[in-house]
């Protein structure tokens, strides 16, 4: 795929762009979920109003860290950190306002145009996620979102758009974030809230088949352009049975297959396995699939597998133990494991056996697309001494590095999550922030968006150049 390694940061349009009412941007999906700790429950338990906002809750999306008007400056810190790769994504609705729209907006369209050219002139690769938990509004208010088929159409329209006008540019595509996130049935990945019908798993399910034949046919459509490469994109994590039960073992295989693997699965091999078509008869799950659309999913399967990396989870089914949160997961606490402030287990190790699972299971190249610490900083002086988010770093590098070079894993990269401050997609918080450069802004809603590298920038750097070796 690529000779060299490449290093950089990744970004998500809903987290950072903000100029939500810019350039003649469309509402999306994200600009009506709230901030902060409310924003998980109403997500899962209590829904979230797709046809207000309410005074009582702030909207930090419609905001980001202000990357719409930054960007340049932006660009200008990854070439300063030394990056050869940029993961970002596109907003959905700054180039589809409504996502029904007749021709795209010229005014979105430019302004990814002057990304790309900026991305090009400091010779850094784009990376681009086509739909990054990004959806028009109007496709979820009117036909709810990805369970209608029509989302499909509507979807390889933009991303027809996408490749007539950035192919000259960008070679690898990611056509959906985190697909496998979409079994948790929630609004961001699939664009409606399953909980709201009798038969939410059906929905949910439906959802991912959707996707699934969505991302086919855009692969089939992109192959005729140029040099594109196509991956799809996982949340993966380490899971372990707690211990040797085999009553634990099994329920760790079983739990892996419809989160972890289903997906990925389906890319990379073509078919939906036969694990799922019985999990869906069991579960009476009725899927609406037809054969030329598995025909065009066997057809069109993706060159390498992107996939992100925070933390492990645990599996007790037989004991009842103390939980422990994750990147969307909560599982039993794991004994040997410190936790990060918000409760997800710090585990490089873990990172060394998914990588080598992935590897394993998959063999095509792997890309890391997102690793990283949420934190709290604290600026003391005008500087950010954030050794925790260096030590992170650099203790999955090492695993990253043990996987390449002792167990033979194939990766052509690694992007830093949140390489620059931004909007936390399961907080919604701004103060949870993973970057290695700080944005001068805060959950109150505070700040310049005045840009300033962390202690951890100038040692990323080092690492990219080679001055400081990890081992
Ligand atoms: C991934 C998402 O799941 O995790 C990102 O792709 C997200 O959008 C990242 O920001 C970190 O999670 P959080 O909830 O800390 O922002």
């Amino acid at each position: 795929m690529t000779e060299k390694f490449l290093w950089g940061g990744a970004t998500a349009a809903n987290q950072c762009e903000g100029g939500y009412d810019k350039g003649g941007r469309g509402l999306s999906v994200m600009d009506f979920v709230p901030g902060g700790k409310i924003r998980l429950k109403l997500l899962h338990e209590s829904g979230v109003d797709l046809s207000r906002i309410d005074e009582k809750y702030n909207y930090p999306n419609r905001v980001g860290n202000m990357h719409y008007t930054h960007y340049e400056e932006d660009i200008k810190l990854m070439a300063e950190a030394g990056f050869s790769v940029y993961r970002m994504s596109i907003s959905w609705s700054r180039i589809y306002p409504t996502g029904f729209d007749e021709i795209p907006n010229q005014e979105g369209i430019n302004f990814y145009h002057k990304i790309f050219k900026l991305l090009k002139k400091n010779n850094i690769e784009p990376l681009v996620t086509i739909c990054h938990f990004d959806l028009p509004i109007e496709i979820a208010r009117t036909i709810d979102g990805w369970y209608n088929k029509q989302t499909i159409d509507l979807y390889v329209k933009y991303a027809t758009t996408l490749f007539d006008e950035y192919s000259q540019y960008v070679k690898y595509w990611i056509p959906f974030n985190e697909m496998n996130v979409g079994a948790f049935g929630a609004l961001m990945p699939i664009g409606v809230d399953s909980n709201r019908f009798d038969n939410s798993l059906e929905v949910t399910y439906q959802c991912i088949i959707n996707q699934l034949v969505a991302n086919a046919k855009i692969i089939e459509i992109g192959r005729k352009y140029a040099d594109n490469n196509f991956g799809t994109m996982i949340a993966a994590h380490a899971s372990y049975a707690f211990d040797c039960n085999p009553q634990n073992q099994l329920a760790n295989v079983i739990s892996e297959r419809m989160f972890r693997f289903f997906c990925g699965d389906t890319q990379v091999f073509g078919k939906i396995p036969n694990y799922a078509a019985n999990y869906f008869k069991l579960n009476n799950i009725e899927i609406n699939i037809s054969a030329s659309e598995q025909k065009n999913i066997a057809e069109n399967t993706v060159d390498f597998l992107a996939f992100s990396y925070y933390s492990s989870s645990t599996i007790d089914e037989v004991t009842e133990r103390e939980k422990s949160s994750g990147n969307m997961f909560v599982s039993s606490k794991n004994p040997h494991l410190v936790e990060s402030e918000w409760g997800w287990t710090l585990d490089p190790i873990g990172f060394r056996i998914i990588l080598n699972e992935l590897n394993d299971r998959y063999r095509i190249p792997l890309f890391v697309a997102e690793n990283g610490l949420g934190a709290f900083d604290q600026i003391v002086d005008g500087e950010i001494e954030d050794d925790y988010r260096i030590s992170y770093i650099k203790e999955h590098l090492r695993a990253l590095k043990q996987a390449i070079e002792i167990d033979g894993v194939n990766v052509f990269g690694y992007t830093l999550w949140g390489w620059i401050d931004l909007v936390s997609a399961g907080s919604g918080q701004f103060d949870k922030r993973y970057g290695i450069v700080y944005v001068d802004y805060n959950d109150n809603g505070e700040g310049t968006f005045k840009r300033i590298k962390k202690k951890s920038f100038y040692w990323y750097q080092q690492v990219i150049s080679g001055q400081e070796k990890i081992n």
